[in-house]
């Protein structure tokens, strides 16, 4: 539970158990305060003081986390989090995507559950980066239920369209994007599309390339590469797309040891951890190089 809050928080231990502390002596105060002022108040009926001790703990809550969190470091961390919930619960989940003058637009491809998909779009939530579409090959693909989740358009693509005839390259255009992020998505990018955002794709691969990469190396098949090889290490590679399996440059890597008693699954685990911490993070840099 904890490795997935890391995970999903993007923080390490440290900053977890800081955080867990803010939740918990913040949810005490707003408790308290509550409590004091509508003891102030001539309330003679228990469940008219339970309603309003509710309301008013509601809008106390954010305040006290904000507050406790200045002595413990966390501003930073709960301003956005508190943003993120007051948009959650007054339902302006569009606000990133409208763009603004500076504003910038990604579309992401993936075929699969879209974990990496899922990080990315709360990372830039309530920043001037859009996520213009999900592009997807898999009528099945857990993506698309994010997709809906977050009201993000999502195109379906056909595999002879995309392959043999014009590749979707006019309808992405439309979209006015700015990179095009791969995240899980299996098949290999057609040239015409490579040209047309020449320079503007790029991917996540959950090994150090070049190793463990080409055709054929996806999901725990790489993982299980890497374990029968006996690698001590393992990782992520954040690349260029060219016209070739895995293989454009490299902009950023990040490592994890591979133990002894790992199987492809506790290796993938390891290696989502890295890709949700960076994966976002590197796709603002590219945006945003002088952030
Ligand atoms: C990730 O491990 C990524 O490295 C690879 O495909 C996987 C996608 O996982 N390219 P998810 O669909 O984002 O959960």
């Amino acid at each position: 539970m904890f490795q997935k809050l890391q995970a999903k928080w993007k923080v390490n231990g440290w900053k977890l158990l800081l955080i867990i502390i803010t939740f918990a002596l913040g949810g005490s105060l707003c408790g308290y305060a509550g409590r004091k002022i509508l003891n102030l108040l001539p309330i003679d009926q228990r469940w008219l003081w339970i309603v309003l001790y509710v309301l008013l703990i509601t809008l106390l809550w954010p305040v006290c986390v904000l507050i406790i969190s200045i002595p413990l470091g966390q501003f930073g961390f709960f301003k956005k989090y508190v943003q993120r919930v007051g948009r959650k619960m007054t339902g302006r989940k569009n606000i990133s995507r409208e763009g603004g003058k500076a504003g910038k637009r990604i579309a992401i491809f993936a075929s699969g559950a879209g974990s990496n998909a899922k990080q990315i779009i709360e990372y830039f939530e309530g920043t001037n980066v859009t996520i213009a579409v999900i592009v997807c090959n898999k009528p099945e693909a857990g993506v698309l239920n994010i997709a809906a989740a977050n009201h993000i358009p999502a195109l379906l693509i056909k595999q002879e369209r995309f392959f043999k005839d014009d590749a979707y390259v006019a309808e992405l255009q439309s979209y006015s994007i700015d990179l095009i992020i791969l995240a899980g998505f299996l098949w290999k990018v057609p040239p015409a599309l490579i040209k047309a955002f020449s320079g503007k794709i790029i991917n996540i691969h959950p090994a150090l390339l070049p190793k463990y990469g080409g055709k054929g190396m996806y999901g725990h098949r790489v993982h299980e590469a890497v374990i029968t090889a006996g690698e001590k290490e393992s990782g992520i590679s954040i690349h260029f797309v060219d016209d070739l399996y895995d293989h454009g440059a490299v902009i950023f890597q990040a490592s994890c040891p591979v133990s002894e008693t790992d199987t492809a699954a506790s290796l993938a685990q390891k290696i989502h951890v890295l890709e949700y911490r960076h994966y976002p993070e590197v796709i603002g840099k590219l945006l945003n190089p002088n952030l």
